[in-house]
């Protein structure tokens, strides 16, 4: 059942876009009526995400994603659009009319039940006399006293333990399958997906059990069973004990790769340990971090892939403004094999002596040439200069430079030289970036949505037009000489037909309240089109005119093309070519 439009309006109007906007984005730069910062939804190192409190819009100049203020919520929160307004509802303080029973909201409420009652299953399983085989691994692992704040569990070595055990409480076949805890069987039956595994509940911020991972006992393929997602789980956008490690008073989160490292950690003490979801490190990850913390400490495996790891993971926490350190674990292949032949104390100078991100990339790029070639150097002088000149802290410039310069056996005047030489050229690359966006067209580009995707470009450009200057000068052209049948894009035909319906009667246009008509990709677009302003509000009558006839010109040339196709099709009949069975 939709909100009341009253309600909408009044929760837009409390939550203003860019007090909810700054609770996530940094916003540094004002260009015109908009503000910009870095974009939570993409990596970039120049801000193009911008927020308009005029229009009570987001838009991203880079990833195209945009909305109004619910939009947002559903996006950075990962919401449905009913909890995106219970959020911000909450948020102001306001009470959300009874929208009668929202379907989803339901079936999410109780697969996180049947989550929950299955982590204390599992759990069950492992302390009680069966579970023997899990004790004794947990045991093996030296991990027994975190058995209770993980809540780890043991999936018995059988086939319908845990579906027997659920559906006994009530819950259905299809419930056990669509939360991933079981399969569909041959003759119509389900059986249990994990079976004698070491279980992991996967629990997120809120304290709910989200999903699971699940350890074969020694040696086997796959090592990992992890719950596919649901509903409820995404692994891209959840991380492992986050909900441990957002209570840590350390300061930092330490980013291990497997979950066993990460328990083995809690247990040594640091209770910061978080592991992404046998998934490589995902951008919405890293937003999710930087939510509880400014600095990262990666703590990857030594081989090989965890170094690739640690490179990738680095770039993607850059744009976050965060401190990131990397720590290697000499002589072990994992932190938790560190800890176990090392100790924690020796773990914990690990990470004190560990190297900031900067120092390991530089280490990375020495290692990369033959410092005792001049070629060598002058290799790693170009890479080096280029890390240094990224560096946003004069003085960070000048202590790594000095080491640099040594290293490549240059005097660190020229290696200065170089830095500055790099960061003139970066400077000039953003700007004339910046200016590049600021002058383009009224958009001649698709919509990122494929579904959205213009057959007319031309047209659509004049159509985007119209919206545009509909949205920002409502009074001037609510009744304009044209419909949304007109329109070449069946989207735009319908944002624009919305549009004017609304005003025609009175009512409000802002994103709120067209919300619940359009889908998020539809709003995306509105929010792009209309977060241009590069037409002034002298110049809008003839723009508006020009858009009105270049629409109708293009509909004249399809009608023609239409008209001379259908000719064509006729003649070829007639003379029985091209037909199926001629
Ligand atoms: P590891 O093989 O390093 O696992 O994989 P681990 O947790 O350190 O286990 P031990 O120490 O060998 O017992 C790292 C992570 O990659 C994912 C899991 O999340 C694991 O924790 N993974 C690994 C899978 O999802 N599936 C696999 O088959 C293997
Ligand atoms: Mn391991």
């Amino acid at each position: 059942m939709p909100f009341p439009e009253s309600f909408l309006e009044e929760l837009a109007a409390r939550n203003d876009i860019v007090d909810v906007v700054s609770g996530y984005v940094h916003l540094t730069r004002r260009s015109g009526s908009n503000q910009f910062g870095l974009c939570p939804f993409h990596s970039e190192k120049t801000p193009s995400f911008s927020v308009n409190p005029e229009r009570q819009i987001y838009h991203c100049f880079g990833c195209g994603k945009g909305g109004g203020v619910i939009n947002f919520i559903m996006e950075i929160e990962n919401l449905s659009y009913p909890d995106a307004v219970q959020f911000l509802a909450r948020r102001v303080g306001l009470e959300v009319p009874d929208d009668g029973h929202d379907e989803n909201r339901g079936r999410r409420a109780r697969m996180l039940e049947l989550n929950r009652d299955a982590a204390r299953f599992f759990h069950q399983q492992l302390v009680a006399p069966a579970g023997r085989a899990g004790q004794e691994y947990v045991a093996r692992r030296g991990i027994v006293s975190m058995v209770k704040p993980f809540g780890l569990g043991f999936a018995p070595d059988a086939w319908n333990a845990l579906t027997d055990a659920m559906t006994a409480k009530g819950y259905s076949r299809r419930e056990l399958i669509d939360a991933g805890l079981a399969r569909a069987g041959k003759n119509g039956g389900i059986y249990d997906y994990f079976r004698n595994r070491l279980m992991f509940p996967v629990i997120d911020v809120r304290g709910s059990v989200i999903g699971f991972s699940g350890r074969i006992l020694g040696d086997g393929e796959p090592k990992y069973l992890n719950s596919p997602d649901t509903l409820v789980y995404s692994k891209s956008r959840s991380l492992f004990a986050l909900n441990l490690a957002k209570k840590s008073k350390s300061g930092y989160i330490l980013l291990a790769e497997g979950n066993i490292d990460v328990v083995s950690l809690h247990q040594a003490g640091f209770d910061s340990a978080v592991a992404s979801l046998g998934t490589s490190l995902t951008a919405d990850q890293t937003r999710l971090l930087a939510r509880y913390t400014n600095e990262i400490v990666i703590a990857y495996d030594s081989d090989a892939a965890g170094k690739k790891a640690a490179q990738r993971a680095i770039t993607l926490l850059q744009p976050l403004d965060m401190k990131v350190r990397v720590l290697q674990v000499p002589g072990a292949k994992d932190p938790d094999e560190f800890i176990q032949s090392n100790g924690s104390q020796a773990f914990r100078e690990l990470i004190e002596r560990s190297g900031n991100q900067i120092e390991y990339r530089l280490e990375q790029a020495a290692s990369e040439y033959d410092l005792t070639t001049v070629e060598g150097r002058g290799g790693y002088l170009k890479d080096a200069a280029k890390l240094i000149a990224s560096l946003p802290s004069s003085i960070d410039r000048e202590l790594y430079g000095m080491r640099a310069a040594e290293k490549a056996g240059v005097s660190q005047g020229a290696f200065e030289g170089e830095v500055a030489r790099i960061r003139k050229r970066n400077a000039s690359n953003a700007h004339k970036q910046q200016t590049r966006d600021a002058t383009a067209p009224l958009k001649a580009a698709q919509p990122q949505s494929r579904e959205l995707r213009y057959d007319n470009v031309r047209s659509a450009v004049a159509e985007e037009g119209v919206i545009n200057l509909l949205y920002r000068f409502p009074e001037r052209f609510g009744d304009l000489p044209l419909s949304g049948g007109d329109f070449s894009s069946p989207a735009l035909g319908k944002l624009f037909d919305a549009l004017t319906e609304r005003l025609r009667a009175g009512r409000g246009i802002s994103l709120a309240v067209l919300g619940e008509a359009f889908s998020p990709e539809e709003l995306s677009l509105l929010a792009n089109i209309i977060a241009h302003d590069e037409i002034p509000p002298t110049a809008a009558g003839d723009a508006m005119s020009d858009y009105i006839r270049k629409i109708q010109d293009e509909k004249e040339k399809a009608a023609g093309q239409d008209d001379l196709r259908g000719y064509a099709e006729r003649l070829k009949q007639k003379k029985g070519y091209g037909g199926k069975d001629g």
